[in-house]
């Protein structure tokens, strides 16, 4: 995979700006609030449809302007091909994939795989589970796009067998009558999401541990492990009939608890990942730079996992990262990025300086200039 240009226009604060890429590091520099994070966000923003700061399409828009246009050209499988996207106030969108127009952005997954790493990442490990569950759903739809259909139907059963629960006071008898058939159909999907998820897990932590080793010798030890709300094993997840089971016996047999909550209490939408450094919860006692350690070994595993499925690296999205890191980390990073494309963003002149054979692109006031 490789980004090789991007064309923007009424863009945050990028009036217009056209910046092409190379392979390997290309380094984008330039004091606070310039445009680095914006264009970055931008070539995310081809990748999935949305923006990885959380933003609405209106929020991307350039003050005082009707609509942003992106457009990304990319080689992948061999061909050159092209997104090009643009947002308008009203909340539409209009996208096409080489020329041809496409109706939903969902359809772009898959298209251009990217893999962003920003500092609020480290949420991954410090925050609540579901900022794990987020990173696994992309993650894994990156590499399945039928995932999300598995993940829109739970979403819906979800709704309804919720509904039904706010509302068994007033209406026990559609609540009866139905019940059990909503629970049959979470327990299906959660059995096949769950599944997945684990599978996934697994090659996070094979790749985590393998990063760390070459990164600290033996002394940091990570592990990652699938923390589903049924209670089973990791290992028991991969069975997808034992989860159903267990997920509908579960469902079936708590009604009361359920109502008195208001809500559905087991199913995937409780997943976490359980990760810990050499046996503790790193979330707990991890210190900041093993924090980050971890949360950016998680993304570079996203992105290993992407290349043992197409063959082929997604582009890596470095949004001011390494500047927090040490030295030894640091060199590690960028070592292990030598053969693939990845654009860093960094207000470090020496950072740059020091990068030899990295292209250089300046940042300032949404302008875009290769040193
Ligand atoms: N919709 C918008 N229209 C115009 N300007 C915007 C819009 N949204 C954000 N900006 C401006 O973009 C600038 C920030 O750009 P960006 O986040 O890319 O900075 P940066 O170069 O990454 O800086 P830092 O080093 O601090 O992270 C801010 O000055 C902000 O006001
Ligand atoms: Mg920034």
């Amino acid at each position: 995979m490789r980004c090789k240009r991007i064309t923007v226009s009424d863009f945050r604060n990028i009036q217009s700006a056209e910046v092409c890429f190379e392979d390997g590091v290309n380094i984008l520099l330039g004091k606070n609030a310039q445009g680095k994070t914006n264009l970055l966000e931008a070539v995310f923003y081809a990748s999935v449809g949305r923006s990885f700061r959380g933003a609405t399409g209106a929020q991307m828009i350039r003050f005082g302007e009707e609509l942003a246009h992106i457009s990304l050209d990319f080689e992948a499988s061999g061909r050159d091909q092209n997104i090009d996207i643009r947002i308008f106030k009203d909340k539409q969108r209009l996208a096409e994939k080489n020329g041809i127009r496409i109706e939903r952005l969902s359809e772009l997954m898959g298209s251009f795989r990217a893999v962003i790493f920003c500092p609020e990442h480290l949420s991954l490990i410090k925050d609540g589970p579901s900022e794990r569950r987020g990173y696994m759903d992309i993650a894994i739809s990156r590499i399945y796009p039928t995932y999300i259909h598995s993940l829109q139907r739970y979403t819906h059963i979800l709704k309804q067998r919720n509904a039904l629960i706010k509302d068994a006071i007033k209406n026990r008898d559609a609540f009866d009558m139905t019940i059990e058939l909503w629970s049959r159909q979470l327990a299906h999907e959660a059995a096949i999401i769950s599944d997945i998820r684990a599978r996934f897990v697994k090659r996070v932590e094979k790749y985590i541990a393998e990063c760390f080793k070459q990164m600290t010798g033996e002394s940091e030890v990570p592990s990652a492990v699938y923390d589903g709300s049924s209670g089973q094993s990791e290992e028991e997840y991969l069975d997808r009939a034992r989860t159903e089971e267990r997920y509908f016996e579960l469902l079936t047999s708590n009604y009361d608890r359920e109502i008195a909550n208001g809500a559905t209490l087991w199913g995937i939408h409780k997943d976490d990942i359980d990760i810990r450094l050499n046996g503790k919860s790193a979330r707990i006692y991890a210190s900041q730079g093993q924090q980050r350690s971890l949360a950016l070994a998680m993304k570079l595993a996203e992105g290993e996992i992407c290349r043992e499925e197409f063959g082929d690296n997604p582009v890596f999205l470095f949004d001011d990262v390494l500047s927090e890191l040490d030295d030894i980390r640091r060199d590690y990073i960028m070592n292990k990025m030598k053969d693939k494309q990845v654009i860093i963003t960094t207000c470090e002149t020496e950072f740059a300086e020091s990068a030899v054979g990295a292209r250089k692109i300046t940042v300032d006031g949404g302008e875009y200039r290769v040193i």
